[in-house]
């Protein structure tokens, strides 16, 4: 069992298709082990995709994931890392497969609807970037 960090993006929250979105979630055979809704500041969200930290589209990115609110997740299933990244689609709704979330919700490259964890080292900083062990079950 392998462990990964969601977002869903200020994008479908603003839109209520927060529910939509974890109907996908769970039809793709993850367990939720945490959720909350929780607005981030401009601080928290750069801190958050620090690793962005000198790309062009980084101000504009850490200013709409601290537009208004989000819901993160930490979902658990067999290479969850790999899957999640799977049902999510390719980063530009564009180029995403038929079937996605990013395909079928997403606005735009930066309106993407979702965020999941690219590595288990991403996924061990991201997790507890937002949850505490006592928020995991
Ligand atoms: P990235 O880690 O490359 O994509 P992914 O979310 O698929 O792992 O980029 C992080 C986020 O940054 C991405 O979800 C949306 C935003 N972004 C832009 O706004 N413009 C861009 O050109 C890229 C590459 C990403």
């Amino acid at each position: 069992m392998e462990r990964t960090f969601a977002i869903i993006k200020p994008d479908a929250v603003e839109r209520n298709i927060v529910g939509k979105v974890l109907e996908k979630v769970e039809a793709a055979g993850f367990r939720i082990v945490g959720m909350k809704k929780i607005q981030l500041s401009k601080k928290e969200a750069e801190g958050f995709y620090y690793v962005h930290s000198e790309r062009p589209f980084f101000g504009d990115l850490c200013s709409f994931m601290s537009r208004s609110p989000v819901v993160v997740l930490a979902l658990e299933r067999e290479s969850a890392i790999a899957k999640w990244r799977e049902v999510m689609g390719a980063t530009n709704p564009a180029n995403a497969d038929a079937g996605t979330i990013r395909k079928e919700f997403g606005l735009s490259i930066e309106e993407n609807t979702v965020h999941g964890s690219d590595s288990p080292e991403s996924a061990a900083f991201e997790i507890p970037y937002f949850f505490s062990q006592l928020e995991l079950l």
